[in-house]
């Protein structure tokens, strides 16, 4: 990640996943205007980075971003983080405190695993983005916030309201315009440039000058689940400088941690198959760029697939308009 995420636009963003254009167009829409956004997607798959991404989009830009975990506050605290509280309003209470809306106005409110938020809060929340008022605790004076609200959900919040968690009423309010993040696993066309960024941010950070990463480790890291998403490969990418001490990672290198060591199996065979071996065991792999090694994962794949493109495509978790491409680029490699 080049920019800081107070300086995060949408255009530092890139990606070669369809699903994840569209939603980086939706993004730039959304910066446009002031429509309420929800943001939804795994753990880790970029929700936070996404919303200050619009924030600085947009004409906001440069006034506060405030960010609100809406299901990590207890009943008993959530007015007066909402909403502040004048000095002596309770126990304990030797200042004045601005609230989240107050310190939010002008600028962007974001709302954090909002479909855990307990009922008392959808209520509170509902009414100040009813009546745009509120008042802090121990306070009379009605103060007005004009933040533009973006919240972040891992879950649909229609199935909340149909489960009767979430009020109707407040998912009609918050949802302007719903910006689906896809998983990382499926975005598998994006891995290699994702892992090459990160090595290289981390290798500067670990003071190591990683150049390559060998295809039976690079083969570990594709056929990884990535419940984490963006936020395991970080991490994962993280160790890996760690453990390795030459210019190459290698297999051992690849740890992942053990409650999320899930390889992704595949469907015909019920296991992974071993996607790098050679017919010579002994014929070193020249060419270590990330880039060939998923050529070769590809092409790999579709001979398994007895050249079957959508099996192939469903092998390997990608459109079969993606996996023709990528065919394409294969084939004019060879040539
Ligand atoms: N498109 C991306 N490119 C590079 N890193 C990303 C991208 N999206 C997310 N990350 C990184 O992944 C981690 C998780 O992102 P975050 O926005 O906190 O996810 P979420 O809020 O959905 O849990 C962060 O370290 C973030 O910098
Ligand atoms: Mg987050």
């Amino acid at each position: 990640m080049q920019e800081p995420l107070t300086r995060l636009r949408i255009e530092d963003l890139t990606t070669s996943n369809d699903a994840m254009a569209r939603c980086l167009r939706l993004a730039a829409l959304a910066a446009k205007s002031e429509v309420p956004v929800v943001l939804l997607g795994e753990t880790g798959t970029g929700k936070t980075l996404l919303a200050y991404a619009i924030h600085n989009s947009s004409a906001r830009a440069g006034r506060p971003f405030i960010a609100f975990n809406a299901s990590a506050i207890s009943d008993t605290l959530l007015e007066s983080q909402l909403f502040g509280h004048e000095r002596g309003a309770f126990t304990g209470a030797q200042q004045s405190v601005k609230g989240k809306f107050e310190l939010a106005n002008n600028g962007t409110l974001f709302l954090d695993e909002i479909s855990e938020m307990s009922p008392l809060a959808q209520v509170k929340i509902l009414r100040v983005l009813e009546y745009g008022e509120f008042e802090r605790l121990g306070s009379e004076r009605m103060l007005t916030s004009n933040a533009r609200i973006i919240c972040a959900s891992n879950c649909s919040l229609r199935e909340r309201v149909r489960l009767g968690k979430f009020r109707e009423d407040l998912y009609q309010r918050l949802n302007g315009l719903t910006l689906l993040i896809p998983p990382l696993r499926e975005r598998w066309e994006e891995l290699p440039a994702l892992i090459a960024a990160e090595l290289k941010a981390a290798g500067l950070k670990e003071g190591k000058n990683i150049t390559a990463i060998h295809p039976e480790a690079m083969q570990k890291l594709l056929h990884h689940a990535w419940r984490g998403n963006l936020r395991e490969l970080s991490h994962t990418v993280r160790t890996m400088t760690l453990f390795c001490n030459g210019s190459v990672i290698l297999p051992e290198h690849v740890v992942f941690p053990p409650d999320l060591d899930s390889d992704r199996a595949f469907p015909e065979t019920g296991k992974s198959v071993s996607v790098f071996t050679n017919n010579n065991e002994h014929d070193p792999v020249t060419d270590l760029s990330l880039d060939s090694a998923m050529k070769r994962h590809i092409k790999f794949v579709y001979e398994q697939a007895k050249q079957n493109q959508r099996r192939a495509a469903k092998l390997l978790g990608i459109s079969r308009s993606t996996l023709a491409r990528y065919l394409r680029g294969v084939a004019k490699n060879e040539a």
